[in-house]
């Protein structure tokens, strides 16, 4: 079942999803929060690290694990979400950074890289609150159009319009990496619990499909109505042609 929270702009957007996640973590502290990077997230993220420094909430006991990576980019690296995560999250709250968990993109062995991530969530006793946002092909994580509902964390070659949208990040297109590890569809159906967030017209479609509800591996994010509890929040932007 998808429930649909419309937000009148990006900001009201974030703070919506900081509640959820804030809620959550006051319910339970050691909670395992699935998290997602690139720009939508980052207002929701602004809003975490506001409420943690003026209310106090805490992340000592969260553990996290983040959907993806891109293959090749470090932790030091700027464009790896590794290092995005530190930088505009947990450098900034509590949490001990052992306690956060993102694919390793400069594994040797990316196979079982995948395999050890996959094993990790199991072992953290699978994730309470997966945040998620959109690409404009419908992708999830980067799991992109075509990718079977039955995967697990996997490498993937990433799409020509999936690199363009990302290229605003890096110096040139050609720096954009052409592989990364990422959740499976399945891993992300096994969450208890999907927030997906999208802000801004360029969303707009994707989002307008997944609303119609044909369940289809050509819109990966349509392979959330297959789950019981996923709400989207989403700016009057996104929802502009729903
Ligand atoms: C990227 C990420 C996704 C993210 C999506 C949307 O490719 N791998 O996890 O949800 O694209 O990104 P943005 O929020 O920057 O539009």
């Amino acid at each position: 079942m998808i429930k649909l929270i419309e937000a009148a702009d990006y900001d009201e957007m974030s703070r919506q999803v900081a509640a959820i996640i804030i809620r959550q973590v006051k319910e339970k502290p050691d909670a395992v929060l699935g998290l997602a990077t690139g720009s939508t997230v980052l207002g929701t993220y602004h809003e975490l690290v506001a409420d943690h420094r003026q209310n106090g909430t805490s992340y000592r006991r969260v553990r996290t694990v983040n959907l993806d990576e891109y293959v090749g980019l470090g932790p030091d690296h700027p464009n790896s979400y590794r290092y995005y995560m530190n930088h505009h999250l947990f450098g900034q709250l509590d949490i001990p950074i052992d306690q956060t968990h993102v694919p390793d993109g400069l594994a040797v062995d990316l196979d079982e890289e995948c395999r050890r991530y996959e094993r990790l969530i199991d072992e953290l006793g699978g994730i309470d609150l997966q945040l998620l946002g959109i690409g404009r092909n419908g992708h999830i994580g980067f799991n992109e159009p075509g990718t079977p509902f039955s995967t697990a964390t996997h490498v993937v070659e990433l799409t020509e319009l999936t690199r363009e949208a990302n290229a605003r990040f890096f110096p040139s297109f050609d720096d954009v990496p052409r592989y990364a590890i990422t959740m499976g569809i399945a891993t992300i159906l096994r969450s208890r619990r999907i927030v997906l967030l999208a802000s801004g017209e360029e969303k707009a479609e994707a989002i307008a499909r997944l609303l119609e509800g044909v369940v289809t591996p050509d819109l990966p994010a349509s392979a959330l109505h297959l789950h019981p509890d996923v709400t989207i929040i989403a700016d009057r932007e996104a929802l502009a042609l729903i």
